[in-house]
């Protein structure tokens, strides 16, 4: 990862207006940012169920699909605690190993790789012996010994990932020295009251079980459902293979909302928490047969439009009382990450929950997608920037549209991410911006603009997606896995003033 170097974009001269301009000053800044607030905040959520549709994501009275396994615990079950308390036992509370490291696997890795593995993690790292077992991705070495390799990794397999808190230098440095020493055992008990502590995994990612998180933390009953579940049944779940690593599993359904129904708050349903590592729901046009489910769906869609997503650490959405989300596209899918090494009684019916009103609310908002459609990624490239302007988000050219969240998307090779909001030569602040290194492919989801922005006709949107490609070829755009995107899906109101597509190609 380079940092500070002047790059031009290359290419694509005859269409895009801004090609060649230097873009330094465009690079997402390292450790702040906006787009650290996931998701809209809370408040708000009168609803009127609508009990529509007759599409088998309608969920009507309730959730299609009961409660989960007892194994798995539904989403906000207290049965499983969050953080570092997974598992450890009274008594034996450093799990066998040196303090420190304990410490550092307590906050930064047991919120997943607990005594019941959660997100799709495929070992405890708990007690001593589960570091010292063979590893399930390369059964030769030790599970500490790729330990050691995935702390250090600077691409996508970096552990923790890179959607959750960051180890700090002298938690790594921690880990390091009980590496270099043959990750030996501990000599004698820990407090478990030092960093990181059993309680609560103290800025690390939580477990599936987060409080607030849910459908049952929203302030409305939701009236429809999308959520996975076994080939031709809305009531049963999903059987999820095991092994099955890095499985995409698409659901496919017709809008099960009744025209000019909106959203007002929306939840994450996490059911089969073992195995679930993150999902996102698309909205398009592209017809789709309701009840089905498409294997290997990496990549969705050309146009599919980012509706909802989770991954760890992901917050209900609530819109304020006076914003409503029209949802009018007319087929949606559920696209679901699993990876299961362990469970063979893996069955999930993840997904998300809406709340939904049939009486529109005074700002109705919508989804525009800005980004860049047609760009080349060069062989060997660290950190390559790609932007586009999109500089008529109002179709009018008179109305102000302000923007309630942005939805960042790319593909395997992203590394950071910014939309500036430009006034003339005014800088009014990034609606987007996640810092260089820290793109996740697995941790999309919505990030709330607050204060709300508003946008008026003449401002500029500048969106600048980074990308490293190792690869010994150039790397597109394009629907494939092996392609990239660069698009920001941004929820504005009144959408009805709005460009759906605000590129400067279109
Ligand atoms: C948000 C959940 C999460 C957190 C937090 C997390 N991991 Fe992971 N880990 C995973 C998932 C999912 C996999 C399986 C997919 C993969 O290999 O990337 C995994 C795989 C691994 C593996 C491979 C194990 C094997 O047997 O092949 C190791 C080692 C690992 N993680 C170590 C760590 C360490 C060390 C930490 C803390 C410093 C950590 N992880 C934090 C989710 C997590």
């Amino acid at each position: 990862m380079q940092r500070g170097v002047i790059r031009f974009v290359m290419g694509l001269p005859l269409l895009v207006g801004c090609a060649g301009e230097i873009i330094s000053d465009a690079r997402p800044s390292t450790g702040t940012g906006g787009a650290g607030v996931p998701s809209p905040g809370a408040s708000g959520g009168a609803t009127l169920p609508s009990g529509s549709g007759g599409a088998l994501a309608t969920g009507g009275a309730g959730p299609p699909i009961g409660p989960s396994s007892p194994a798995a615990g539904s989403g906000g079950s207290p049965a499983r605690g969050s953080g570092g308390s997974l598992g450890s036992e009274p008594g034996s509370s450093s799990g066998g190993f040196p303090c420190d490291v304990d410490a550092v696997l307590r906050s930064k890795c047991q919120s997943c790789h607990g005594a019941v593995p959660l997100n799709g993690a495929p070992v405890p790292l708990v007690t001593y012996g589960d570091t010292q077992a063979p590893a399930v991705s390369s059964p030769t070495m030790s599970v500490w010994q790729v330990m050691k390799t995935r702390v250090h990794s600077t691409t996508m397999s970096v552990m923790p990932p890179r959607n959750q808190p960051a180890l700090t230098s002298a938690e790594l440095a921690s880990l390091d020295a009980w590496f270099a020493a043959g990750a030996p055992a501990g000599t004698k008990a820990c407090g478990t009251s030092g960093a990181g502590g059993a309680s609560g995994g103290a800025g690390g990612a939580r477990g599936i079980s987060t409080p607030g998180v849910g459908p049952e933390s929203l302030p409305c009953k939701p009236t429809h459902y999308f959520r996975a579940h076994a080939e031709g049944s809305a009531s049963a779940k999903y059987p999820v293979p095991n092994p099955s690593q890095d499985s995409y599993i698409c659901f496919n359904f017709k809008s099960p909302f009744a025209p000019g129904e909106q959203a007002t708050a929306w939840a994450p349903i996490t059911d089969d928490a073992r195995v679930i590592h993150h999902w996102i729901l698309y909205g398009t046009n592209a017809p789709l047969t309701d009840g089905t489910i498409t294997n290997g769906c990496e990549i969705t869609t050309l146009l599919a439009t980012h509706v909802a997503g989770w991954a760890p650490g992901g917050e209900n959405a609530v819109f304020d009382p006076d914003v409503g989300l029209s949802l009018e596209y007319p087929y949606y899918q559920l696209q679901v990450h699993y990876n299961n090494q362990r469970y063979n009684d893996a069955a999930d019916a993840s997904g998300v929950a809406f709340c939904s009103t049939t009486t529109p609310r005074q700002n109705t908002a919508g989804i525009v997608v800005v980004g860049n459609m047609l760009f080349s990624i060069p062989s060997n490239a660290n950190d390559y920037p790609v932007n586009n302007s999109c500089t008529n988000l109002s179709a009018d050219g008179k109305t102000p549209l302000t923007v309630v969240d942005t939805s960042p998307h790319m593909h395997l090779l992203g590394t950071g991410f910014r939309t500036q909001h430009m006034r003339g030569s005014m800088d009014l602040g990034d609606l987007s911006n996640i810092p260089l290194g820290t793109w996740s492919f697995d941790g999309q989801k919505a990030y709330a603009v607050s204060p709300r922005r508003q946008v008026l006709p003449g401002d500029t949107l500048r969106t600048t997606c980074y990308y490293d490609n190792p690869n010994p070829n150039a790397v597109n755009f394009g629907p494939k896995t092996s392609d990239e995107m660069c698009f920001n899906f941004l929820t504005v109101y009144p959408y009805a003033a709005a460009n759906k597509t605000c590129m400067s190609l279109f």
